[in-house]
């Protein structure tokens, strides 16, 4: 395995021979780590189901569940999927960025079966981080890319937290340091008449209602057929159990905080992890993932979480907590 730590100074990544190696890694259907602004994606070649098997493989992920396809920009991907007034509104204000977009299926997009299991529909997503855009250019293919984590848990927000799940796996890693907006993007369907939020992510709901003119139905795991598939029940989990909503902290706990004061019994926790001590929604996005890791390597039975608001970002933060909490299959 290959680790290409690149710093912020780095100007053109593609002069680097460790961006060719990248590119053919990814050519040849190999498994490259790579990082977005919102986690750290676990890339192959979105049009090879060979390279698309490895990743089920490395994450040892419930071959139903679908991939998103990462590319470079609108324009490439509209030939994998049909735009609509709303989802190309929708594109051209946040892209790139933390948002994915579902959308029905071209039948000549390239993408393989494997990559959109089978459905009539792919997820797409142009996002902010240069390097990913970068690679899909340089390989000639859109990625795909779910979070670079084992199956059901926790993502990976950091080079190191890769290297630990699936290491093994992978032919390069990239590593860019911290993810800065820490929670996966968001996801909107735009296959039917109402626009649904079947993933909140990096960018809040209100941001997108805004552009689109009308509300998202958000889709959860009570419908019928969950239309993200990998949207079930337990998913993000630490071993260690999760107590929401925590007013105190029982003996034996660890103390997931937001805001201050720190509830009674701060004092005894186990470890104590803090999402932002001001309060701030955007910060504890960004530090979720790492807090949840952290606590769960101090060896804490059990992790009780204050409460976070569910507004803006907070939506996501709750969701992946109330995720993480699940009881497990
Ligand atoms: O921020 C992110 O979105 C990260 C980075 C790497 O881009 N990726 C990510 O991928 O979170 P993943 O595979 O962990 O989550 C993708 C979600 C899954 O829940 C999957 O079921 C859903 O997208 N999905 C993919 N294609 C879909 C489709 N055609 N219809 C509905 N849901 C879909
Ligand atoms: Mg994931």
């Amino acid at each position: 395995m290959l680790r290409w730590i690149i710093s912020p100074e780095t100007r053109d990544l593609r002069d680097a021979p460790e961006f060719t190696a990248a590119v053919s890694a990814l050519r040849s259907g190999q498994l490259v780590a790579i990082p977005t602004e919102t986690v750290y994606g676990l890339g192959a070649d979105a049009t090879n189901p060979q390279a698309c098997a490895g990743i089920y493989a490395a994450k040892g992920r419930p071959s139903f569940n679908p991939l998103i396809a990462h590319v470079p920009s609108l324009e490439e991907a509209e030939k994998h999927g049909r735009f609509d007034a709303r989802a190309r509104r929708l594109a051209e204000a946040f892209w790139p960025g933390p948002l994915t977009l579902v959308v029905p299926r071209r039948a000549e997009s390239p993408v393989c079966d494997l990559a959109t299991a089978g459905l009539d529909t792919i997820a797409l997503r142009v996002p902010a981080a240069r390097i990913m855009r970068d690679l899909s250019c340089a390989a000639g293919c859109p990625i795909a890319a779910p979070s670079a984590n084992r199956s059901g848990r926790i993502s990976a927000t950091t080079a190191d937290d890769v290297i630990e799940d699936l290491g093994q796996h992978i032919a390069v890693v990239i590593d860019t340091g911290p993810t800065p907006v820490g929670v996966e993007s968001t996801i909107v369907a735009l296959t039917d008449d109402v626009p649904r939020l079947l993933r909140p992510g990096g960018l809040s709901r209100g941001d997108i209602e805004a552009i689109l003119g009308e509300p998202l139905k958000r889709t959860g795991a009570d419908d019928e057929a969950p239309a993200a598939p990998g949207m079930l029940s337990s998913h993000y989990a630490p071993n260690a159990r999760l107590r929401l909503d925590a007013q105190n902290v029982r003996p034996g706990e660890a103390l997931l905080a937001f805001g201050l004061p720190l509830p009674p019994g701060a004092e005894r926790a186990v470890a104590v992890e803090s999402l932002s001590e001001t309060g701030n929604l955007v910060e504890a996005a960004a530090r979720l993932f790492t807090a949840l890791r952290k606590l769960d390597a101090s060896g804490a039975s059990a992790i009780c979480v204050m409460p976070v608001p569910c507004e803006g970002l907070g939506e996501a933060i709750n969701d992946r907590l109330a995720r993480a909490s699940a009881p497990r299959p």
